[in-house]
Order: structure tokens, then sequence, then C-alpha cells
């Protein structure tokens, strides 16, 4: 035994049960408005509980979590505690930079824990209707994150990043957004791209309800949505483009969908997968900094909700060797990737 060795672990394994519950708190935060709230300016427990319409007794438990956890400080003089801007711009605001949305999602897949962990030894998995109240439409929890992503990072950052791409949508082409979710993506580029006409398929019925409300909200008429299964996606209508983020690895059978997207693109066509980027190999995933969140998050929702459908189970991290081989095998013959405007994610261009 190398005591060294021993205490440091001991040390990691603190800090990450600790990560674990201040992540649910920082969910709390999120959702009550505690953190919009504290941005406002430095407050005692009681004025801030009164700025978020919260009772002062459970503000000021959550407080104590918040300062010792390096979130919030406090000065013992005026008993008041402040959320430094340095810290606000990770927590509040509508932009992508708010990263409290991701410890919502987080703490929604708590909730279907037992069922997981009953899979492990029954095998099958947890639909994904097993995620409700929090996901009760697709994404509607991850979606925060994708929502702000989209606003800011979808025109500019992920399209623009295909060479070409950007003045195609400008002259007006079909598109489709495979596994569209709630639809955010459709609806943001549909008015950044009057000229050109966007569908978006997901087999979720509720996430097609709140996209198509949000089309109908915004009076798009070059946008649609569709309830449909991407493995049966037909060759006609074709499409010039077709886009998928972060949606073929939670496919039940990827292989289908992505031999059926090359069938259905026109000629000169090009398919764009946002995906995970990450190796297909645990010993290259080592050291990368986003890797055990997301090898997590694969587990908990990704790979259990495919098998909960007897899929392939791909995950989230199947990495970009395995992408790359069972796109050459779905024919695209040439596959560029490239990075994408967040580190988690890359871009697979490819063209027919
Ligand atoms: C991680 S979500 C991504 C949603 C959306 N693209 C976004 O970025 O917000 C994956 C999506 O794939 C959809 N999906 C899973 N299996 C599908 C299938 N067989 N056909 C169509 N969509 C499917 C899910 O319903 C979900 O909306």
């Amino acid at each position: 035994m190398d005591d060294d060795r021993r205490a440091a672990f001991g040390a990691h394994l603190v800090s990450t049960l600790t990560g674990g519950a201040l992540s649910m708190l920082v969910s709390v935060g999120y959702r009550t408005g505690l953190f919009e709230a504290a941005a406002t300016g430095p407050a005692t427990s009681a004025e801030l509980a009164d700025r978020a319409g919260l009772q002062e007794r459970y503000v000021r438990e959550w407080l104590g979590a918040m300062v010792t956890g390096g979130f919030l400080e406090y000065e013992t003089a005026s008993a008041r505690y402040t959320l430094p801007p340095e810290h606000a711009c990770f927590l509040t605001g509508t932009g992508a930079a708010n990263a409290a949305p991701m410890a919502s999602m987080l703490r929604a897949f708590a909730g279907a824990l037992p069922e997981l962990e009953r899979s492990f030894s029954t095998g099958g998995g947890v639909p994904h209707a097993g995620f409700a109240p929090h996901f009760d439409a697709v994404g509607a929890t991850a979606g925060d994150n994708w929502r702000r992503i989209y606003d800011e990072q979808l025109v500019d950052g992920f399209l623009a990043a295909v060479p070409g791409l950007v003045d195609r949508l400008g002259e007006g082409v079909r598109v489709l957004d495979l596994g569209c979710g709630t639809g955010h993506a459709v609806t943001v580029a549909a008015r950044a791209f009057p000229a050109s006409e966007f569908t978006g398929l997901d087999i979720d019925e509720r996430g097609i309800a709140t996209a198509e409300a949000e089309r109908a909200g915004l009076g798009l008429d070059n946008a649609s949505f569709v309830v449909a299964d991407a493995a049966a996606l037909a060759p006609t209508p074709p499409f010039d483009v077709i886009l998928a983020f972060d949606a073929v690895h939670d496919q039940h059978s990827p292989a289908e969908v992505l031999r059926r997207v090359r069938a259905a693109l026109a000629p000169g066509g090009v398919f764009v997968m946002v995906d995970a980027k990450f190796s297909s190999h645990l010993e290259n995933n080592i050291g990368n900094p986003f890797a055990a969140l997301c090898y997590a998050i694969s587990l908990m929702y990704c790979t259990t909700t495919s098998l909960a459908e007897g899929g392939a189970a791909l995950g989230a991290m199947w990495g970009t060797e395995t992408a790359c081989r069972m796109l050459g095998e779905a024919g695209f013959d040439e596959v560029e990737v490239v990075d994408s405007p967040r580190p988690q994610n890359c871009l697979f261009i490819c063209r027919t």
C-alpha cells in the first residue's frame, strides 16, 4: 500500500462526492432562480430569499453549501453573500455559457437509476419515458443547453464549419434535421435561411409537438415537422442537406439509419453529423477532461434508451473511428472530420 496514493485517492473520492451533491444544488439554484437573484448583488440570506420569493431557511442551507463549495462568497461582518461576476457568467443568463442547465439534466438521470441498476442484471434498459417528468418532451431538460447553443452557434459555428454550406442554404435547398428533438435547430435555421425548406424528424411525439408550437408561434412557413422513425426514412423526397445533431448514436438501428440517410441525399448532397469528439478506444480517452462525464451520460441515457428498444446501444462514446467506419459502410466514401465550436463535439462532413 502506497500511503500517498491512498491519501490522494481518498481526497479524490471526497471531491467526487462533493461534486455530485453540489451538482444537485446547482440544479436547485437554476430551477428556483437563486443564481439569477444572487447575480443582482450581495444579499443576506433573508434578502436573497425575499428576492427569489423563497423560504429563508432553505435558502440559508443552500448558501452554506454554495459558499463552502466555492460558488458564492460570504462576508461575515455584513452576513451578505455574493455571487462573483466571474462565476455568474457560468450560472446565469440565457447564453450557452450558462452551464447550470447541465446540472438539471444530470439530476433528471437520477430518477431512473433504480431501473438502470435493475437493467445491469436483467438486460434491457430504461426507455425514454422512464426519464419523465424531467424529460417530458425529448430533451426538454437537455434541450435547455442545446437551445442556447443553437441560438449562439448554429449558424456562425456549426453550419459555417462546413465549407460552402451557408452559401447553399442562402440560395435555397431542402434540409432534413434527423432526430430534431424539440426542433429548435430547425426554427433557428429556417429564420436565418428563408429561401431553404426545413423538415425536422423525430420519433418522439411530444418533442415534435413542442417544435410545431414554436414554429407556429414564429409564423415560419419554410419549416415543418414529422413524427417518424429514422430507420424508416424514405429515399424520396430527396434532401440536399441532412443534419443530425447528437442523434445518430441514440438510434436503435444506426447502421440502417445511415444507409437511409445516404439514399435520401440528392446528388451533390451533404450529410452533416454532429457527435461526440472522442476515440472509440477507452485508452485514448484517458486524460480527456470531458470523458468521464460523457461516459456517465452515455451509460445513464444513450446506452440504456437504445438497449430498452433492443437497439445497437452505440452510446455517446462510440468514437470517431467507429463513426467513420459506419459512415463508410453506409456508402459515404468521403468523410471529413472537423472541429465544432464546442470542444466536446466534432462534425462529420459526408458528401455524396
Ligand atoms: C440527444 S437527442 C438530440 C435532439 C436534438 N437533435 C438536439 O440536439 O437537441 C436524440 C434524439 O434522437 C431521437 N431519436 C431516437 N431514436 C430515434 C428514431 N428511431 N427515429 C427518430 N428519432 C429518434 C430522440 O427522440 C431524440 O430527440
